[in-house]
């Protein structure tokens, strides 16, 4: 086999629906930047694209190709490189390319049973994969360079894929004609951040441009840190207060992950504000309404402190979510991860709508504000957005 033949081989095995993972590797010169390239099939709007995720000595980047340009694309790396290993559902092929171009080809059957494992490994392409190393999960801590999920870090791996499945299920709610512009409010140590970033830029290919905001300063210097040397060009994270950022005019996806107390109720509001499409939001702390529920009705459970706060962090979720059914969102309260039976496991979840609410709703809201005696923090935000 001479070169040409192994360019058109190559270019047809990666575009025929077997291929599954494959490393361009071995460069040519040794000063090069470019250390190696693993390349895998994603599919994006409907369409397969090979993604290029390329090792810099600092830094990794990737690029999507479409199939009419996967020729030209090879031919650049393998002028750039001397070995190719690739993984199809079939075979296992390993490349080795001489100084002069020379083709030595080897190639060796796969049994079927390891074809169904990859196959089910690829369909679970879309949200994270156990066994597949995520260069910002090992950045963060989460995996092994080789893709193992540290021992005490399932927890984590767990509660970042569950989010990354409420995200999945947010996509058609978000714009598609232009760049989806998201912000993660207190994104803290941004574990979700950035799991938010890769699956919607690096597996969906989507238009979009991420901010993160804390208070903490070093926190964010560290993730400002970490999006650049993995080459997250439109992830940013800022320092600041929910409430003082006005920075927009307008957000389609607001996420708060565990911003304490009111926290959370400032996030909601500026999101209602800016007509987000999307709300995620697991609050966490919730202490305002400890200090203010008073009912006689209730004092049979009351009466009782534990139950007073575990009450008092629910009625906090539920008139959240009412409000923001009130201000033209559908909203549901769902279970975010089952690792902690706490009320932080809640996710409130809201899709814009506008559907506008009827009189029963508003006094259903107003009758159940009373019983608890509440004046809830979120509602005075809102403000004229509830007349
Ligand atoms: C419990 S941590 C959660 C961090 C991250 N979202 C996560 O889940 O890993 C809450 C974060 O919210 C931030 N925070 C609290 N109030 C804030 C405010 N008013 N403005 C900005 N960030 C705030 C804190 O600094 C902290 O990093």
């Amino acid at each position: 086999m001479n070169f040409e033949e192994l360019m058109k081989l190559l270019t047809e095995r990666f575009t025929n629906g077997t291929f599954i993972t494959g490393t361009i590797s071995q460069p040519r010169s040794k000063t090069d930047d470019l250390k190696r390239v693993r390349m895998k099939p994603i599919e994006l709007r409907g369409e397969l694209h090979i993604q290029f995720e390329y090792q810099f000595e600092r830094i990794l980047k990737h690029e999507n190709i479409s199939v009419n340009k996967l020729y030209p694309k090879l031919l650049e790396l393998l002028e750039q490189f001397r070995q190719v290993h690739a993984e199809f559902s079939d075979e296992k092929v390993h490349v080795q390319l001489s100084k002069k171009f020379k083709v030595l080809w080897k190639s060796e059957k796969v049994q079927s049973e390891k074809v169904l494992n990859l196959s089910h490994n690829r369909k679970k392409n879309y949200l994270l994969d156990e066994n597949t190393p995520y260069p910002f999960l090992v950045r963060l801590g989460v995996q092994t360079p080789d893709g193992k999920v540290k021992k005490q870090k399932h927890d984590k791996f767990r509660q970042i894929n569950r989010f990354v499945e409420f995200i999945d299920d947010s996509l058609v709610h978000l714009p598609k004609d232009r760049t989806i512009r998201i912000l993660d409010f207190g994104s803290g140590k941004s574990y979700l951040t950035f799991a938010l970033y890769h699956y919607l830029r690096i597996e969906k290919g989507l238009d979009i441009k991420v901010t993160g905001l804390d208070l903490k300063k070093e926190v964010i210097e560290e993730c400002s840190l970490i999006a650049k040397d993995l080459g997250y060009d439109d992830l940013e994270f800022l320092v600041g207060d929910i409430n003082d950022y006005n920075e927009e005019t307008s957000i389609d996806m607001v996420v708060t992950l565990h911003a304490c107390d009111i926290a959370t109720d400032m996030a909601l509001a500026r999101a209602v504000k800016w007509g987000a499409k999307v709300i995620l939001s697991v609050p966490c702390c919730q202490h305002e309404l400890f200090q203010q529920v008073h009912s006689p009705a209730l004092d049979v459970m009351l009466q009782h402190g534990l139950i007073k706060e575990r009450f008092s962090a629910l009625a906090t979720d539920s008139i959240r979510a009412e409000l923001l059914s009130l201000v033209g969102y559908e909203t549901q309260l769902l279970e975010f991860i089952d690792m902690e039976h706490t009320p932080k496991n809640i996710l409130i979840r809201a899709y814009h709508t506008g559907k506008k609410p009827t009189d029963a709703d508003r006094t259903r809201y107003t009758e159940f504000k009373k019983l608890l005696n509440a004046k809830p923090f979120l509602e005075q935000e809102l403000g004229s957005l509830l007349e």
